[in-house]
């Protein structure tokens, strides 16, 4: 089977085909094309994603996208069987665009639509670490049951995963998402869009020097100076240190927060007269650690509740290299997934994954595929 996927849910333009083989045990995927068009240089003046403009790029990105990746897969449209599509959640109108193309090549070449939830393309990311994967189909073979880490620019959710479709999600950001946060912290430093890998690099810069965890319980924002000092007892470093809440660190649940974190990083960067650049990094690195060990701790008490065999994390903000390495050193009976580098941020190729898993299962296609931005798992 040759499955094509379209993924348009906010600025990036992706299209993949896969060959897919479906086995009584596995179904073995291999990637025969796979293309993601950032917009990332074009809604960076912006600050973030500006609709209209995304709308405009993917329909002028889709067509471009499709040829290179036929050609690439060296098919022609009349090989494909299956088209897989992002329907939600996301931007409307960037939604709509891959809909639209979908559809039209639907019509026109007869092929069926699977419309797929872009959260369970993130989920299943983490299984294509090359050009050819399998996913077993019996649960004790996968490690049912799940809990996923979804982190990106729109998302912060704990999932619990008991099979492939079945997803029940536990907690989820009650503001903004962990990584509208770190763009938001990232513009108020002056520093590009995304703020991400910005903000990660500048705090891993300073992790280096500072090698101390700050107070976690802190309420509010407070200052100190953290002097290093040499083997002669010589000051080589007189780097300011910030405390700042981590909101909902302890709360009973499974939900997030981070609009307060990012208020409290704006009250005190207006209380510094300077914002150089060892402020800076102090900033990014405290602001990185109230940021991520919420969600540290409440993805280990996910797991201890529900006996989960895997943890997989999934998003843009899965590549960070703090929430990388605290989550390996601090959960340890679990055995962890984190997508490669180019599939955690948005693309096709996740799409066709769980687009082709739920086609086989339900054995049908999608009728009257429509946007839904706040589709939910
Ligand atoms: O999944 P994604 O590409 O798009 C959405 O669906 O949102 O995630 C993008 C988000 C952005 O907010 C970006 O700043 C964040 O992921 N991000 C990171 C890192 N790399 C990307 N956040 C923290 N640390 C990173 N290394
Ligand atoms: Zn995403």
């Amino acid at each position: 089977m040759i499955v094509l996927s379209i993924e348009t849910s906010c600025d990036d333009t992706g299209i993949s085909i896969i060959e897919v083989k479906d086995s009584k045990t596995k179904v073995i995927f291999s990637v025969l094309a796979n293309f993601v068009s950032s917009q990332t240089a074009i809604h960076s003046p912006y600050g973030g994603v500006f609709p209209a403009l995304a709308k405009r790029e993917h329909i002028k990105n889709l067509p471009i996208l499709l040829e290179k990746a036929l050609k690439k897969a060296k098919i022609k449209i009349d090989d494909l069987d299956l088209i897989c599509v992002t329907s939600g959640p996301g931007l409307e109108p960037a939604l709509w665009t891959g809909i639209v193309f979908a559809k039209e090549l639907s019509k026109k070449y007869k092929i069926p639509i699977t419309a797929v939830n872009h959260m369970e393309g993130h989920i299943l990311s983490v299984f294509a670490k090359s050009k050819n994967f399998e996913i077993p189909k019996e649960a004790s073979k996968v490690g049912f049951p799940m809990i996923s880490l979804l982190v990106s620019g729109g998302h912060t959710e704990l999932v619990l995963v008991e099979a492939w479709g079945k997803y029940k999600i536990l907690g989820q950001t009650l503001d903004d998402a962990v990584g509208e946060a770190f763009d938001k912290v990232a513009r108020m430093l002056g520093l590009p869009y995304p703020g991400g890998p910005e903000i990660s690099k500048l705090a891993e810069e300073n992790r280096k020097i500072v090698n101390l965890r700050t107070l976690a319980q802190a309420d509010e924002p407070s200052r100190a100076i953290f002097q290093q000092k040499n083997m002669r007892g010589e000051k080589i470093h007189n780097l300011p240190i910030f405390t700042l809440p981590r909101p909902m660190m302890y709360s009973k649940d499974f939900n997030f927060s981070y609009s307060g974190l990012k208020t409290a990083v704006l009250y005190l960067i207006k209380k510094i007269d300077v914002l150089d650049e060892n402020t800076k990094k102090a900033i990014a690195l405290e602001f990185e650690n109230a940021a991520i060990e919420p969600l540290l701790h409440k993805t280990k008490k996910a797991i201890e509740k529900y006996n989960a065999k895997t943890l997989i994390v999934g998003g843009g903000v899965a590549q960070n290299k703090h929430l990388q390495r605290i989550l390996k050193k601090e959960i340890k009976k679990t055995k962890i997934f984190f997508p490669v580098r180019a599939l955690a941020s948005d693309n096709a190729l996740m799409i066709g994954i769980a687009g082709t898993l739920s086609y086989l299962k339900k054995k049908k296609s999608s009728k009257n595929v429509k946007a839904e931005g706040n589709l939910s798992l």
